[in-house]
């Protein structure tokens, strides 16, 4: 139980002895200020004003049925009837051994689920771009928390590998080849070869003919269009999966199951809701309308799943993932990182999946949406030129100039010891200015402040990683670390056992919500803390007595697990050394 949990059923027992209804809440939050206790119970104000009493008088009652034996050391009423829970150091020593000794590290294992993550997610016919950066690095941080509690998590990279732009791709392919030109040179820069595709088939009619010609070929299964279709796509999905090695995401090859997995049941979907009578044809499209989605006026909101051409769509796609993920799958959860602007095309999907019965019920399906990137400017991202910014030089750029940072702050070390680090500071750097900011808002993409040794960056985290690591660089005191008896006593060894002890709770916010920001913020605080422990409470120092020396250093032991697993969740390495 966490020690938020077991306070609230004493307080909540208190409550009850004191004559205070049970519907009242005991409103355990962690004090904000050292001077408030650890925790705070907040119930009595609540409470009083329902039963017409007293606050402070409540308060003193409560505390009077209160059994926190063991637990705190004092408790006292501040203000207009705050209870101010003191835990004894003798409880947290207690708590912080359990935490030492959990290989879950406080988190409470919820019961298991299965969950479906949808994520990065690209369209193959283009360059990955910074749009995909985003779903791709916070969708992959919410899969490694939940796979570490314990869910089952299936990965889904629901890659556009599909539609009409394919039959133009696949002519202008074809062309190349017949001049010889080797496929991977020539879909080398996949925007540069997009846009003389786009080019040829604006500017000649016979070139555009028979791009449309090939897309029916394609679709209804031609060998040749298809051979030159899965050229285009192997060497699309490498260039996407040389990014997921770059930026350390957990991505496999076997996690794509692209749009083109799904055409075979598209004309089953549409069926399926014609049978159900939600699709009806209009203008001789199929469209459902949503009664659920009208807009102010009572407009039904339209939901075209196929053309009047016969032609499916985007949305037809992802009705039949939802039925597979759900049926197939069996997922309890379905998460989708996607950009807010597709926010109504999910609740259209998701409404009608459920109205037409292709996910029970019961399965939560979830659109955890995120803003633009946006440059230094407060405009849309995009190179100098105006152009999308290349996710490989973006990356690479980020390496070559966190590589220069650690040269200036190392300058003994090699060009050979310098790399790996540059790596992952430069990578970590990118990661964490997106995972840090509230992911529904656009943020600014600037390096400078995310290379930034201070503050809230990635680089300063893994400093300070690197900074408790270094204790333990001297013989023995590792080992020590690791079979000392913990014993708090001074304040800032407190404040930073409270902190520790608040993993578990984060880490289950972020699962609840998909916000990788609050493990940030923690980790950012946690490093805080340390810092100011590290300050105050001398470990190495020849005149600190030998147990002491030893609870201190369990203590940063424990700090820097936490630190390595919290960093590793939102997918950021650490080094020994930077
Ligand atoms: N390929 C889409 C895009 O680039 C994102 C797909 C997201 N996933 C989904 N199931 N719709 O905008």
């Amino acid at each position: 139980m966490t020690i938020k949990a077991l306070l609230e059923q004493r307080v909540l027992a208190a409550m009850s002895a004191a004559g205070i209804p049970s519907t009242c809440p005991a409103n355990i939050t962690v004090s904000t200020r050292p001077e408030f206790g650890d925790f705070q119970a907040n119930g009595a104000m609540a409470a009083a004003k329902q039963l017409k009493s007293n606050p402070r008088e409540l308060a003193s009652q409560i505390i009077e049925h209160l059994d926190l034996s063991g637990i705190a050391g004092n408790v006292e009423i501040a203000g207009p009837g705050f209870i101010n829970i003191h835990l004894s150091n003798e409880f947290v020593s207690a708590q912080l051994q359990q935490l030492r000794n959990d290989q879950y590290l406080g988190v409470e294992i919820p019961p298991a689920q299965t969950i479906v993550v949808d994520y990065s997610s690209p369209n193959l016919a283009k360059e990955m771009h910074v749009g995909h950066l985003r779903s791709t690095i916070i969708g992959d941080a919410v899969a490694r928390t939940l796979e570490f509690l314990g869910h089952q998590v299936i990965r889904q990279n629901h890659m556009g590998d599909w539609g009409t732009q394919f039959g133009m791709l696949i002519a202008e392919l074809e062309e190349h080849l017949g001049e010889g030109e080797r496929p991977e040179l020539a879909l080398g820069d996949l925007e540069v070869f997009y846009q003389q595709a786009k080019k040829h088939f604006d500017d000649d009619p016979a070139f555009a003919e028979k791009a449309r010609n090939y897309v029916v070929k394609l679709q209804s299964g031609d060998e040749h269009c298809r051979a030159l279709w899965q050229q285009f796509i192997d060497i699309s999905v490498a260039h996407s999966e040389a990014v997921y090695e770059c930026l350390n995401v957990t991505l496999k090859h076997t996690d794509i199951r692209p749009e083109s997995a799904y055409n075979d049941d598209l004309a089953n979907v549409v069926a399926d809701l014609q049978r159900l009578q939600l699709a009806v044809e209009d203008q001789g499209a199929q469209v459902v309308f949503l009664e659920e989605l009208a807009d102010k006026k009572g407009n039904p909101s339209p939901v075209i799943i196929q053309k009047s051409g016969g032609g499916y769509l985007y949305a037809t796609t992802d009705l039949a993932a939802l039925r597979f993920r759900s049926r197939q799958l069996h997922a309890d959860r379905i998460l989708y990182f996607i950009d807010a602007r597709q926010s109504l095309h999910m609740k259209q999907v998701f409404t009608l999946a459920k109205k037409a019965g292709f996910v029970a019920d019961e399965v939560s399906l979830e659109h955890h949406p995120f803003g633009t990137m946006m440059g230094k400017d407060g405009k849309p991202f995009k190179t100098r030129s105006g152009g999308t910014v290349k996710l490989t030089d973006l990356l690479q750029e980020a390496v070559e100039r966190a590589c220069k940072l650690v040269k200036e702050k190392n300058p003994q070390l090699s060009d050979v010891e310098i790399a790996p680090i540059g790596r992952k500071v430069g990578i970590g750097a990118v990661k964490y200015a997106d995972l840090s900011k509230t992911r529904t808002n656009d943020y600014i993409f600037d390096w400078d402040a995310m290379l930034s040794f201070e503050g809230n960056t990635a680089p300063y985290l893994q400093y300070a990683y690197t900074r408790i690591r270094s204790i333990f660089r001297r013989a023995g005191l590792e080992q020590a670390a690791i079979n000392s008896q913990i014993s708090i006593a001074a304040p800032h060894e407190k404040l930073l056992s409270m902190q520790l002890l608040q993993f578990g709770q984060v880490l289950d916010q972020l699962a609840r919500e998909a916000h990788p920001h609050v493990l940030c913020n923690y980790l950012y605080e946690l490093a805080s803390h340390f810092m100011a422990f590290y300050e105050h409470c001398p470990i190495l120092k020849e005149d600190v007595a030998e147990a002491t020396r030893e609870s201190r250093l369990a203590i940063a032991h424990l700090t820097a697990d936490i630190m390595c697993r919290g960093l590793d969740l939102l997918g950021i390495e650490v080094m020994e050394q930077m």
